[in-house]
């Protein structure tokens, strides 16, 4: 049986929080929202809690999990070391959405890591992620909450769907409140290598660190990597089970050109019988005149687009239509992220160079 507990995001109620740390504590396993999207945790060193968050996800043995920690010192309990300038960039970006990859500890159960040497922690900031945590006073282990494949979830209704009576609790914090999984990078390179575009954008990284960071091909989404340098990136992921039809172009500065490759695409499956779905921009979507619409919000605030857009990619699967064609973004800051979600979604991607 799964209970749902509702929670207020910003100051959890102490008798929802004991409920949930119980249940962890007693091997159980608790959805509960971050600050990026809802994660499904089991106490870290229970290997057996653990195993029950592959199972009930349907995930592969060998994708590794995150492992959330309250604090530095909570770090301390699970990596070898951490270099000084490591230290230096935690010390400034946590609690947050930047997950790095470490040495593991051996205390560390091998099903965490799927039998990698190496762990991936991340201190989140969410109100009930972290009072969680303390609460627990052991590291989180969580992946996303979302059946293996899916979209993240961004909302408990999202997790409702995919896990509801596979797991013991589920808390409900409302939305959250990135909308795309952390960034995730490997500090045991130098340059440290970039293995998941998130939140913390590749600018802010580079500033972070001090120094240009190491960005492989495929993370930009483009290629399935068949070489997984992060093993969880040769999935595919974030997809709705409709087929998605991305367009790109290599400037969106003029977005009359974005629009007409949009409409040549949505006319020409229009004329094969198909019907199509556009998903697209406050500032785009009124071209769009006998499409099914949906925006993901406003170019101009590529956070809303983030926030926006698994639940989006969600909805497509409810809509009476075949097939989305869904506009592409600018990749600076977050938009390198929702690139890459978008690109692993998609079916076919269609690029314009102008
Ligand atoms: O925002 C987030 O990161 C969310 C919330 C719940 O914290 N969690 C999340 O976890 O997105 P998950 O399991 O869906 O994604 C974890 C990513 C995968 O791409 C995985 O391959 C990578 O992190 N990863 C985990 N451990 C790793 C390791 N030891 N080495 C390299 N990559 C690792
Ligand atoms: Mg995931």
């Amino acid at each position: 049986m799964t209970k749902i507990l509702k929670v207020d995001p910003i100051n959890p109620e102490p008798e929802v929080l004991s409920e949930a740390v119980a249940t962890l504590a007693s091997g159980g396993l608790v959805a509960f929202p971050t600050e990026t999207v809802y994660g499904l945790g089991a106490d870290v060193f229970n290997s057996d809690a653990v195993s029950k968050v592959f199972k009930v996800k349907g995930r592969p043995a060998d994708n590794p999990l995150i492992v959330h920690v309250d604090s530095l010192q909570m770090l301390d309990e699970v990596v070898e070391e951490v270099p000084d300038n490591v230290l230096h960039v935690l010390k400034r970006a946590w609690p947050g959405p930047l997950t790095v990859i470490l040495r593991k500890k051996p205390t560390v159960p091998n099903v965490v890591t799927a039998g990698l040497p190496a762990v991936a922690v991340r201190c989140p900031a969410h109100p009930v992620a972290l009072a969680l945590i303390k609460g627990l006073g052991r590291p989180v282990a969580a992946p996303s909450a979302n059946l293996s494949g899916k979209p993240s979830p961004t909302t408990a209704e999202h997790v409702i769907n995919d896990l509801y009576g596979k797991v013991d609790v589920i808390i409900d914090g409302g939305d959250t409140f990135f909308g795309v999984e952390s960034t995730v990078i490997n500090v045991l390179t130098d340059p440290p290598t970039l293995l998941r575009p998130g939140p913390i954008g590749l600018e802010e990284l580079t500033k972070l660190f001090g120094k240009d960071i190491n960005v492989p091909q495929h993370i930009r989404g483009f290629s399935e990597a068949e070489v997984a340098l992060s093993p969880g990136m040769k999935y595919r992921h974030y997809a709705p089970e409709k087929p998605l039809v991305l367009i790109e172009l290599s400037d969106y500065g003029d977005l009359s050109k974005l629009v007409n490759e949009v409409l040549t695409v949505v006319n020409e499956l229009t004329s094969s019988g198909f019907k199509v779905a556009v998903i697209g921009s406050d500032e785009t979507l009124s071209y769009y005149t006998d499409a099914v619409k949906l925006s993901l919000g406003s170019r101009k605030n590529l956070y809303e687009v983030a926030k926006n857009l698994f639940k989006v990619l969600r909805n497509v699967d409810r809509l009476d239509v075949d097939v989305a064609v869904v506009e592409g973004f600018e990749e600076k800051g977050i938009g390198l992220a929702i690139m890459n979600r978008l690109r692993k979604a998609a079916t076919r991607k269609l690029i314009k160079t102008y």
